[in-house]
């Protein structure tokens, strides 16, 4: 019996930079999917105590986001990226809130993607899942989500280039706590409005080129307002990023927590993907004693805020500790 485990994901700072080749600071968080379960027979067979219904997705699926139940879509976009030589059979178990900004969807595809293949190469499986995503739930995602799932290091968050891919391991000090708060809404409009964002992204790339090239002057001169402000936050959250992993490394967490309320900020108003539930629940825990500071997490439009805070914080939500990378039967593969 094969027993993988993907831990979930929560992202410290970065958001909506990874793909235009961005900087992100994502963490793997004790969270995640197992799924446990026999290679054999030519279907993927997996039962999820946290969905209805049996994803039965044949080793040949050729449409993926046509597949019933819609969770399964996640399984058959694996299944289709990776084309697997035989069937599985199993179950799936999540201790992962769904649909809440800390990345099942991710650890449900690297799960399913070492359940069913070989690929054990991080970077590899990052991409494959993150295609499985793009043809299986048709949201055009980065690569930060998969990367993280699949190539954490226990202890530490993961600075990553997503132009070069070139990855920083950053170590959480033991004297901070990290938390995840649900802000009560499910998050809305994901796939359309992610890719209006990625749009207004790419209107913004015609005009100065690469954002993770531009300089805040360079952005400031692009004539449409909306795809301006949409720059200006990537552009500064990059920096943003940068000084975050310095602020931690050098024990100075109310620098951090700064940078993540800024962070939040630019968030809410130039990238307009945070909602008025999530900015009192930012600004309530901003103003809870020992709060270094906190900011949406993840795509936004709902779902979770991430929260840095001394370890005597007294803070309603998930403690989360930074954990190691997917595994299978126990073996960290990086
Ligand atoms: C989702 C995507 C990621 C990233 C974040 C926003 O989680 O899967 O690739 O773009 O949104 O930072």
């Amino acid at each position: 019996m094969m027993h993988v485990f993907a831990p979930g994901r929560v992202n410290l700072i970065g958001d909506h930079t990874d793909y235009t080749g961005g900087m992100v600071l994502p963490m793997a968080i004790d969270l995640g999917t197992t799924v446990r379960g026999d290679r054999g027979g030519d279907t993927i067979v997996l039962r999820s105590d946290a969905c209805e219904g049996v994803a039965a997705v044949p080793i040949t699926v050729s449409d993926p986001s046509s597949v019933v139940p819609e969770w399964a879509r996640y399984v058959a976009g694996v299944v289709a990226e990776l084309r697997p030589r035989q069937g599985f059979v199993g179950e799936i178990t999540t201790t992962l809130p769904l649909g809440a900004g800390l990345s099942s969807s991710a650890s449900l595809e690297v799960a399913v993607a070492l359940a069913i293949g070989d690929e054990r190469d991080p970077l590899r499986l990052a991409q494959l899942c993150q295609r499985a995503e793009h043809v299986g739930a048709g949201v055009p995602c980065g690569i930060m989500d998969q990367l993280i799932v699949a190539a954490a290091v226990e202890g530490h968050a993961l600075m990553i280039d997503c132009h070069s891919l070139e990855r920083r391991a950053v170590r959480i000090p033991d004297d901070v706590a990290i938390y995840a708060v649900h802000c009560g809404e499910e998050r809305r409009l994901m796939g359309s409005a992610y890719a209006d964002r990625r749009a207004d992204c790419a209107a913004a790339q015609a005009v100065v080129g690469p954002l993770c090239e531009a300089d805040i002057d360079q952005v400031e001169r692009i004539a449409d307002e909306r795809v301006r402000r949409r720059a200006r936050h990537v552009v500064s959250e990059n920096d943003r990023v940068r000084s975050f992993a310095r602020a931690i490394e050098r024990g100075d967490h109310v620098r951090a927590g700064v940078l993540m309320n800024e962070s939040h900020r630019s968030l809410r108003d130039d990238f307009e993907v945070s909602t008025t539930t999530l900015d009192q629940l930012v600004d309530g825990l901003c103003a809870t004693p020992g709060v270094f500071g906190a900011r949406v997490t993840g795509a936004g439009f709902g779902g979770c805020a991430v929260v840095l805070a001394t370890r005597s914080a007294e803070i309603t939500g998930w403690r989360l500790w930074p954990s190691a990378a997917a595994r299978v039967s126990g073996e960290v593969f990086r």
